[in-house]
């Protein structure tokens, strides 16, 4: 989604700005745009339709723009197409303020309508501008900024992060808050602002984040926030333990390749703090035992591949607790009148910790007196503030668009929480708790396994990447597997593909396997290994192409039916998901490859999708 970064200092801030937008390119855009403020020339901006590229050579790589101070935006279209006019900063009408903002305004055709009867002219179709002519009129009237802002920020209803320029005052920017982050960096002579960290990391470390209602005023001197009723409030500061090189491609062609490979080692670094003398050990939960043990019922609430991390939860974690696990996804759950209460545990799965629709379902299950436990991999991001306990997933910064490593962290911990849950209510049996200890412990070692073995995935790539449909089958957690398979499949290649619980096939599905249909048919979950084949001999008797997937200990009984099998190492059945998606990751990425796709930032797509 869109991207803020803002810059105060006694430096040039153009180059700073573009370089830190090139940092949240990730996050998905179609346009981009950058204001800076001086004494001796102004309020100056420049914004484009399309890359950044556009931007640098329109700016000379930022060196036509002179300023100590600016704001600059990358745009994810929601009110009014992609183009020079819509894109950010947005300019009032009498030049006096630019604004940036990620978020929507969703009063803004009634504002707009009350500014144009006060004979204001706006140029853009977007919900943004309606904050920049709003304050401008505002300011024109009081001669005070900071009124002016929060009488603005009172007339404005939805969700914002808001940099804010003004001509009168060239030495800092202004900065708001409420439903959309937005973090504060401090740094030696110079201030920022930015949607995620990623995007100062090469300045600063040491960050605050901004809460709901909160302003900020940016300077090279520092930062000072209020809170909603202005009163001037202290932030805690906080480290990022991230390394700028995390976030760089350290020569890969693409992130997806490089985070695919880091997955080993961001799972042993999720699992190792946690798994003391073949236990579970989540110091990091404040919940209590008596808590845990007084459950009824568990909701885990995701969006995406975070949703599909949940299906996997909902078969292992119902086997292991014997309770019952409704997996929802959030945009619906938050609509749904859901049946939760103070007896309910939900679990909310995130990467980013910013997706508005599971922080919207992570504020109703608490009104509904749930407690609220999330699963996040970015420290200090809304999700995580707000839940009643985290457990962090450390898998590092994950830049490319379709998520492998952070799946695969998040899977992990899932597994770990339900037997950490499993082991207080008493509902697993000593040896099946060592025994998928055993399992997590031997993952990493096996997923690095697969990743030696690329050749043959690479090869049915070739073959196959000029198919337009592709069905991903299974059952239980190959059905759940599938389903990230298929995701992970469409969203970078743009192939149609759907997955489906095999014994749908009847229901419906089969009418749509022909002769040369491509189907990915998944045995890697062994009770069920029988019936996995049955339904690979049907689509093959239709005239599917299939590409199966199975363990080690069963590839000679899929190889009779199935022409390409691939395998992963044999793992705990619960487990066996965390390696059954490491080819599907490839498999999509070397398709992908072929067909020429924009890998890390697939079209339509943004990596944090912080607006409904
Ligand atoms: O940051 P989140 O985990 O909350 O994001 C949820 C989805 O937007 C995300 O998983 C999305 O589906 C990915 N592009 C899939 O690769």
């Amino acid at each position: 989604m869109c991207g803020i970064v803002g810059f105060a200092g006694t430096t040039e801030a153009a180059p700073i700005l573009l370089d830190g937008l090139e940092r949240l390119e990730y996050r998905g855009y179609d346009s981009a745009g950058v204001a800076v403020l001086s004494e001796e020339r102004g309020l100056q901006m420049k914004k484009s339709k399309g890359r950044l590229k556009v931007l640098r050579e329109l700016t000379d790589d930022g060196r036509s723009m002179t300023g100590h101070v600016g704001i600059g935006h990358t745009r994810w279209a929601t009110h009014g197409e992609p183009n020079d006019v819509n894109s950010h900063p947005h300019l009032s009408q009498n030049g006096l303020v630019a604004v940036v903002h990620n978020g929507i305004i969703e009063n803004y055709l009634e504002i707009k309508e009350y500014l144009i009867a006060k004979g204001i002219c706006f140029r853009s179709e977007t919900d943004t501008e309606v904050v920049a002519q709003l304050l401008e009129y505002y300011y024109s009237n009081s001669g005070d900024i900071m009124s002016a802002v929060y009488k603005m920020l009172d007339r404005i209803e939805g969700a914002y992060a808001l940099g804010i320029l003004c001509v009168d005052y060239p030495d800092r920017f202004i900065a708001a808050r409420k439903d959309a982050p937005l973090l504060l960096g401090y740094g030696k002579d110079c201030s920022f602002i930015a949607s995620d960290v990623t995007a100062i990391l090469k300045h600063t470390r040491e960050v605050s984040y901004m809460a709901d209602g909160e302003v900020a005023v940016v300077s090279s001197a520092g930062i000072r926030v209020f809170d909603a009723m202005g009163r001037e409030i202290e932030k805690e500061r906080h480290t990022v333990d991230w390394d700028v090189s995390a976030a760089e491609k350290g020569g890969y062609a693409h992130f997806m390749y490089k985070e695919i490979l880091e997955q080993p080692e961001a799972v042993r670094k999720t699992m190792h703090p946690r798994l003391k003398d073949g236990r579970v050990v989540l110091d990091d939960l404040k919940m209590t035992a008596e808590q845990i043990r007084g459950f009824r019922r568990l909701f885990i609430v995701a969006c995406g591949s975070s949703y599909h991390v949940g299906v996997v939860g909902k078969y292992n974690l119902e086997h292991l607790l014997r309770v019952p696990v409704e997996v929802v996804l959030a945009s619906e759950f938050r609509y749904a009148d859901p049946l939760v209460d103070e007896n309910c545990l939900v679990i909310v799965i995130s990467q980013s910790g910013e997706t508005l629709d599971s922080m919207m379902a992570l504020r109703l299950a608490k009104k509904l007196g749930a407690r609220v436990l999330s699963i996040v991999n970015v420290v200090g991001s809304s999700i995580a503030r707000e839940s009643d306990d985290v457990l962090y997933t450390w898998a590092g910064p994950e830049i490319a668009v379709a998520t492998t490593k952070a799946y695969s962290t998040q899977m992990v911990l899932l597994n770990m929480l339900g037997l950490y849950m499993a082991e207080l209510r008493g509902t697993v049996a000593p040896e099946d708790y060592a025994a998928v200890v055993g399992g997590l412990e031997a993952l990493p070692a096996q997923m690095e396994r697969v990743l030696e073995n690329t050749g043959t995935i690479q090869y049915l790539a070739s073959r196959y990447f000029n198919h337009n449909s592709v069905f991903f089958i299974g059952r239980n957690l190959d059905y759940a597997l599938g389903l990230e398979g298929s995701l992970k499949l469409k969203e970078i290649s743009y192939i149609h593909s759907e997955a489906y619980a095999s014994g749908e096939l009847k229901h419906g599905t089969i009418s749509l396997i022909e002769p040369g249909t491509l189907v990915i048919a998944l045995g890697t979950y062994t009770p069920l290994f029988d019936k996995a084949m049955s339904n690979v001999i049907e689509v093959k008797a239709r005239g599917a192409d299939i590409v199966a997937l199975t363990t080690e200990s069963r590839r000679a009984d899929m190889e009779k039916t199935a022409g390409n099998v691939l395998t992963v190492p044999d793992a705990h059945r619960l487990l066996q998901p965390s390696l059954g998606i490491v080819p599907l990751q490839l498999f999509a990425y070397f398709v992908a490859l072929q067909r020429g796709c924009d890998i890390d930032k697939p079209r339509n797509l943004a990596k944090s999708v912080t607006v409904e």
